[in-house]
């Protein structure tokens, strides 16, 4: 693909949905692709990793009080829209509103011909935010991390993409299957062969391995390629984005 809005989704917690909307948003732009990375998590851990701590503005008030996006220039092709712990209290307003599952593909609307590709990183959860990025995309990017309970919570997803597509959103496609933080154990590699057994064509060829220049990447609020460009985690976020672009 040359362009898209991509959800990058898990309902379970910490397998490295932020650590890729980032990175991979980061290696898409330098490939030339101009990217807007967005935060629709309450936890505003996307934002933080990039080192913005509160920010004035956020994307709450675009969905919910049609205030202008708030855009920041992190790099050259490289945007962000941060979040903010109020995105919490979004989640109960979205709910009482009748339009509540689509103020993000509203919000998003007038500007999102101006990039080539949107990463939107979701909460942990299957709520309405996760909702509103699934009707807002193209596509999905299911980030799995390389364990047996991670594989057996992905029919949970396929079902919640499968709803979505038929009464909301009928364009949206699986672009694919990530396995991350892979390590050298036996066990983690049978999960990754068994998750290409089950979903076959649907498992991204490029595997992120674990990598602790990603953590501490974050840690000091960079992206991968600015903190160390020779590392595993730089040249997996970059084999991703080839084979996307492929
Ligand atoms: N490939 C990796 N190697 C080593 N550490 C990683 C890797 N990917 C992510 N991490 C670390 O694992 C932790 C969780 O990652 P991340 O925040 O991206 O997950 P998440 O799915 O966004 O979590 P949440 O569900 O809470 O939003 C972070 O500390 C991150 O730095
Ligand atoms: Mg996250």
């Amino acid at each position: 693909m040359q362009q898209g809005i991509i959800a990058i989704i898990n309902h379970k917690g910490g397998v490295g949905k932020t650590t890729t909307t980032l990175n991979l948003g980061k290696a898409l732009s330098l490939c030339g692709k101009k990217t807007l990375i967005i935060d629709i998590d309450p936890q505003a851990n996307l934002s933080q990793s990039i080192g913005i701590e509160e920010p004035e503005m956020h994307i709450y008030q675009a969905m919910l009080e049609n205030r202008a996006l708030p855009i920041s220039k992190l790099d050259k092709n490289f945007d962000i829209i941060p979040a903010d712990l109020d995105l919490s209290e979004a989640e109960v307003k979205l709910q009482n509103d009748v339009n509540g599952y689509f103020k993000l593909r509203n919000a998003i609307k007038s500007i999102k011909e101006q990039y080539d590709f949107v990463l939107i990183d979701c909460p942990p959860s299957l709520g309405i935010l996760t909702t509103n990025a699934l009707i807002a995309a193209t596509h999905i990017l299911i980030v799995v991390q390389s364990e047996y309970l991670a594989v057996k919570g992905l029919q949970t997803i396929l079902r919640l993409v499968e709803s979505v597509r038929e009464n909301l959103n009928p364009d949206l496609e699986v672009a694919g299957m990530l396995i991350t933080q892979l390590n050298k154990t036996v066990f983690r590699q049978n999960i990754a062969e068994t998750l290409r057994g089950i979903y076959q064509g649907k498992v991204f060829q490029s595997i992120v391995r674990q990598n602790i220049s990603l953590a501490e990447a974050s840690s000091v609020g960079q992206d991968i390629f600015t903190y160390n460009n020779k590392s595993a985690g730089a040249e997996d976020y970059m084999s991703l984005a080839k084979e996307i672009l492929s």
